[in-house]
C-alpha cells in the first residue's frame, strides 16, 4: 500500500466538483485517491504537478459517472462503447426510442477503467494544457449522448440523427490528441 501521502496527491483541500453535492464530492475525493494509490510515482509526479483547474475538470468529468470497474482497461471500455455506440445508431435508424435512449445513456455513463482515465493518455500528455481539452471531447461525445437520449426518447429521430455526427466528432477529435494509430507493429521499418 502506498502511503496516504502518496494516495492525497490529487485531493487538495480547495478543490471541490463543481455543482455536485457534497456527498458527491467526498465520493469522488476518495476514488481519485484510491486512483493516485494505484499510480507509479513517475505518473504520481505529473498529477501532482497539475493545477486546481484540471484537478476540478477531472473530479467533474469522474462525478458524472457511476460506473467504475477494478480489471478493464482504458482500451476494454472503448472497445463497449464502441458497441454501444452501434447500438445508438441501429436504435435510430430503426425508429427504436428504447434501444437508441438507453445505448446512448450507455455511452454517457460508460464504465472508468481501473486505475482512472489517466494511467492511459500517455506520459506525455499529463499537464495542464493537453488535458485542458478533455473538457470539449467530453461535452462533445457524453453530452451529446445525453442529448441523443432526450431527443430519441421523445421519438425525435430526425433530431436524435443530427446529434450521431457530433458524437462522432468527438470520439475521433480525443483519438487524434490522446491515440496514435492502433496496432501499429514495431516489426516493420519505418
Ligand atoms: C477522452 C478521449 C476519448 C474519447 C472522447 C473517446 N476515445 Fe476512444 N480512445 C481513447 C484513447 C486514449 C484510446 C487508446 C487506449 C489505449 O490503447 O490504451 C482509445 C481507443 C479506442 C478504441 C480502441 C482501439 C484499439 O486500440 O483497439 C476504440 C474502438 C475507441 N477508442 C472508440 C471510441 C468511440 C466509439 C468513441 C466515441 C463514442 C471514443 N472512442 C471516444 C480516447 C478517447
Amino acid at each position: 500500500m502506498l502511503s496516504m501521502g502518496a494516495a492525497l496527491l490529487l485531493v487538495t483541500g480547495s478543490v471541490t466538483a463543481g455543482k455536485a453535492s457534497s456527498e458527491d464530492a467526498s465520493r469522488v475525493r476518495q476514488l481519485m485517491q484510491q486512483q493516485a494509490g494505484m499510480m507509479t510515482p513517475e505518473l504520481q509526479a505529473k498529477v501532482k504537478d497539475l493545477s486546481p483547474d484540471t484537478k476540478r475538470l477531472l473530479m467533474q468529468i469522474l462525478s458524472s459517472h457511476d460506473r467504475y470497474s477494478d480489471r478493464v482497461t482504458l482500451r476494454q471500455v472503448m472497445h463497449e462503447v464502441l458497441s454501444d455506440y452501434q447500438s445508438m445508431v441501429a436504435g435510430v435508424m430503426t425508429d427504436n426510442p428504447e434501444q437508441a435512449a438507453d445505448s446512448a445513456i450507455r455511452i454517457a455513463n460508460h464504465r472508468i477503467p481501473v486505475g482512472g482515465l489517466l494511467p492511459y493518455l500517455g506520459i506525455e500528455n499529463i499537464n495542464d494544457e493537453r488535458l485542458a481539452v478533455l473538457e470539449s471531447f467530453n461535452d462533445s461525445v457524453e453530452g451529446n449522448a445525453r442529448k441523443l437520449a432526450a431527443v430519441a426518447g421523445k421519438g425525435d429521430m430526425t433530431a436524435a440523427s443530427r446529434l450521431v455526427g457530433d458524437i462522432a466528432a468527438g470520439c475521433v477529435g480525443c483519438h487524434a490528441v490522446f491515440r496514435g494509430q492502433p496496432g501499429v507493429s514495431a516489426y516493420l521499418k519505418k
